[in-house]
């Protein structure tokens, strides 16, 4: 087996006291600088905005975490020309001058990994160790597209007598990244990160309820600029709500690029914008959309039950199911159905629900109260069609929705369809690893999916059949690791090829053949 290409960041050891107070030092520091103004970053320099919005601590919405402005549209006006003014030079930056500027970017974020877990835990509730997690990926991405780069400038070189034939790639020129809340660090990163490295200025939109954490971000990406003597535009920091400035940014004719995560329907939204061409436009936009999932777990008679019992578990409640590769499906083959509803429901009521700054905590708070609202409904009327097997009691204050288990759910139903983003697991069963199969492939989505299995018959036919794009056995479905198993889906759950993944960046690039007769 092929080595890693480059070294990737362990997590932290939190049984050792040395790695695991630092956190706790940092959440105590970090609640001694809540309410902190994030400001965009435009043309060179953080600018005050007309309006303002308060970030929240999900577990405890009395809590400002930022205010966060919100970038008008005349600003976004100027953070467009400018970037439009930087990019000649940006794109005549050599790469080991770009790939360095990453790899100082993963230093930075890798001496601040307890302060920036503590801004998540109280800015998005993003449990302290699930944190830990993601401050890894975000370095390991930065660290992996810096070495991809200068893999793709050597180009290819074919000569025959008389003619030379250089094949290489250049960029493509401004790129919009619309980053999501629930990986407010990673994703963020991994798709600014490698829209830098290939040349392209960028202008990131944060999520509005994750701004806080997108801000440090920004910050370790400015002083890396700036070191490297890099003038500021090459990158434009746009806080703001979505529906307010995503069409402006997606619509401008100057944008060649939009690498997008988060809903099926903006992401629908955005490739349908990003296709008019606007008056004077003289290129086809590119869009990178990372979507949604309705993703399956199947669990067959031969499986392991405590393997699958703990698998589903951390692969339908870590981070309260409010990740895109998180399973919301569990099809169980007649024979273990009762068996295995019987292991998982014990096994759900004993997971610690409540503070995710508290080292126990494995279930914290969903998003938003309208998450919570959203989630609350679907529980609710989903009654009516489905045998409500448990829902966990949670903490009054803060917005919590207790892990959910329903059974005897249609696998028509919106329970079975419908991306609902949060701790609700539906429990389907079936006769036979067939109809499992294409249970699990009856939805529109295909990012990830799961088989427990000890058949070696099934596990083949799973290889082959099962439509997603991430597939795992005998595994958890969530936690891809760059490099080792890139990541993202097809069908309904996006177009673009996978992050941390060998094709990744290509999609950031515009190849060149140049031949020369001599
Ligand atoms: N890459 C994440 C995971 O695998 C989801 O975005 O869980």
């Amino acid at each position: 087996a092929a080595p890693l290409s480059f070294p990737a960041a362990a997590d932290s050891d939190f049984s050792q006291p040395s790695q695991r107070d630092p956190f706790f030092q940092a959440l105590q520091k970090v609640q001694t600088q809540l309410g902190q103004k994030v400001q965009p970053w435009i043309a060179g320099q953080y600018q005050a905005t007309p309006q303002a919005i308060p970030s929240l601590n999900p577990a405890n919405p009395e809590q400002v975490v930022g205010e966060i402005g919100l970038t008008s549209p005349e600003q976004v006006e100027e953070a467009l020309a400018a970037a439009q003014a930087c990019f000649p030079l940006w794109k005549r930056t050599p790469v080991s001058v770009r790939a360095g500027i990453l790899r100082r970017v993963a230093e930075q974020i890798a001496d601040q990994r307890a302060e920036l877990a503590a801004w998540m835990v109280l800015e998005v509730g993003k449990p302290i160790p699930q944190a830990d997690g993601e401050i890894s990926e975000a370095i390991d991405f930065c660290r992996y597209y810096a070495q991809q780069m200068e893999t793709l400038e050597r180009g290819q070189e074919r000569h025959v007598p008389g003619e030379t034939n250089r094949y290489h790639y250049q960029p493509r020129g401004l790129a919009v990244v619309i980053a999501p809340w629930n990986f407010p660090l990673s994703i963020a990163c991994g798709m600014t990160v490698a829209a830098l490295v290939t040349g392209n200025c960028v202008l990131l939109k944060p999520a509005e309820q994750s701004s806080v954490i997108a801000a440090k971000l920004a910050g370790f990406i400015l002083t890396a600029l700036s070191e490297a003597g890099i003038p500021a535009g090459v990158f434009q920091f746009l806080p703001g709500v979505g529906e307010a400035i995503g069409p402006l940014l997606v619509k401008d004719p100057r944008v060649h690029l939009i690498a997008f995560t988060g809903s099926q329907a903006v992401g629908c939204q955005i490739l349908a914008q990003a296709a008019q061409l606007a008056p004077g436009q003289q290129h086809i936009k590119r869009v990178i959309a990372e979507m949604g999932g309705k993703n399956a777990i199947i669990v067959d008679e031969s499986a392991d039950l405590d393997q699958a019992v703990k698998g589903v578990i951390n692969s339908a409640f870590g981070y309260s199911g409010q990740k895109c590769s998180a399973c919301s499906r569990v099809i169980l083959l007649e024979p273990i159905h009762d068996l295995f509803l019987g292991r998982l429901i014990e096994a759900t009521q004993s997971l610690n629900i409540g503070d995710p700054a508290h080292p126990s905590t494995q279930v914290g708070p969903v998003i938003d109260g309208e998450a919570q609202a959203r989630l609350q409904q679907a529980i609710q009327s989903a009654q009516s069609y489905a045998h409500l097997e448990l829902s966990l009691p949670v903490p009054e204050r803060g917005y919590f929705v207790g892990p959910t288990l329903f059974s005897q759910v249609d696998p028509q139903s919106d329970l079975a369809q419908r991306e609902l983003f949060g701790p609700v697991l539906a429990i389907l069963r079936v006769p036979n690893f067939s109809t499992a199969l294409e249970m699990a492939n009856a939805t529109p989505y295909a990012l990830t999916g799961g088989l427990y299995s000890r058949t070696p018959s099934h596990i083949e036919q799973a290889r082959q059949d099962f439509a997603v794009g991430n597939l795992y056995i005998n595994r958890d479905i969530t936690g891809a690791l760059v490099e080792r198993q890139p990541f993202g889906g097809f069908k309904l759950s996006g177009v673009g090829s996978k992050a941390g993944g060998p094709d990744y960046l290509l999609q950031f690039l515009e190849p060149r053949t140049l031949t020369e007769n001599i």
